[in-house]
Order: C-alpha cells, then sequence, then structure tokens
C-alpha cells in the first residue's frame, strides 16, 4: 500500500515541529523495537491545550502521525484530547500501510505522555486519568489495531 496524500504532505511539510519552552506538559516516548522517539510539548491555558509542538526522530510515519495528531488536539480541551486513539489519526491522514500501524500508536502516547507529565506537575497522579503509557508490542491490549 501506498501512502497517502495527506501523509505525504505531513511528511514533507510537518505542521507544528519544534519545541516549547514553557510547556505545561511534555512527553517522550520510544519503540523498543524500532527505536524511533517522539517528543510531544503542550501548552495548557485554563482545560485548552493552546499549543502542541513536537519533534519526532524518527520514520516518515511517524513525523506524519505526529504532525497530524497535534493539529488535531491543537485548540481542544483536555478531555478532548485524552480521547484522541492513533486510529482517528490514521483516519485523518486517509490510513496507513499495514506495517506502519505502530507509528501512530507513538502519536498516540506521547500526547498521553505530555498529559501524564501535566497532570503529575499539578501534583495529580495522572494514571487514573491518562492511563499506563505502554509501548506497543502486540502483546497485550492496546489500541493499536492490529492487536
Ligand atoms: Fe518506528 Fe515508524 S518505524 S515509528
Amino acid at each position: 500500500m501506498a501512502y497517502s496524500e495527506k501523509v505525504m504532505d505531513h511528511f514533507a511539510n510537518p505542521r507544528n515541529v519544534g519545541e516549547i519552552k514553557d510547556a505545561s506538559g511534555i512527553g517522550e516516548v520510544g519503540n523498543s523495537k524500532c527505536g524511533d522517539i517522539m517528543k510531544m510539548y503542550i501548552k495548557v491555558e485554563g482545560n485548552v491545550i493552546t499549543e502542541c509542538k513536537f519533534k519526532t526522530f524518527g520514520c516518515g510515519a511517524a513525523i506524519a502521525t505526529s504532525s497530524m495528531a497535534t493539529e488535531l488536539i491543537k485548540g481542544k480541551t483536555i478531555d478532548e484530547a485524552l480521547k484522541l486513539t492513533n486510529k482517528a489519526v490514521m483516519e485523518a491522514l486517509d490510513g496507513l500501510p499495514p506495517v506502519k500501524v505502530h507509528c501512530s500508536v507513538l502519536a498516540e502516547q506521547a500526547i498521553k505522555a505530555a498529559l501524564s507529565d501535566y497532570y503529575t506537575r499539578q501534583g495529580i497522579d495522572p494514571e487514573p486519568i491518562v492511563g499506563k503509557i505502554e509501548e506497543c508490542d502486540h502483546d497485550h491490549g492496546c489500541s493499536c489495531g492490529e492487536c
């Protein structure tokens, strides 16, 4: 399966690349199998994610999914961002080849990790709200769509 035009567009012109100096939350996740790393920064004002930036040291699909994920949560409330799934990111990109589904899982987890960090900074235990940030190794039920 070839990459969709949207994937190619977000890979070639990724949105929201960079760092946020005074971020409200920073999340970093990696996939041990491919070795790719994603770092996500969010700025929260009130209950809204006003800014979201990322840095991805990874494959083209990881760059495209992080780019799309930042676009999908920017301007949204924390509750809406918590509901973002890798499937929604893939749909917004018009799909990914099956071997690249795990890259979208990384994007979902990077956002969750940034939200976890945000709660931790407020002195709130993030796990009951955000859940565990688990790597997708297909041995347990995650939402990657391949498990
Ligand atoms: Fe590792 Fe895509 S191959 S994130």
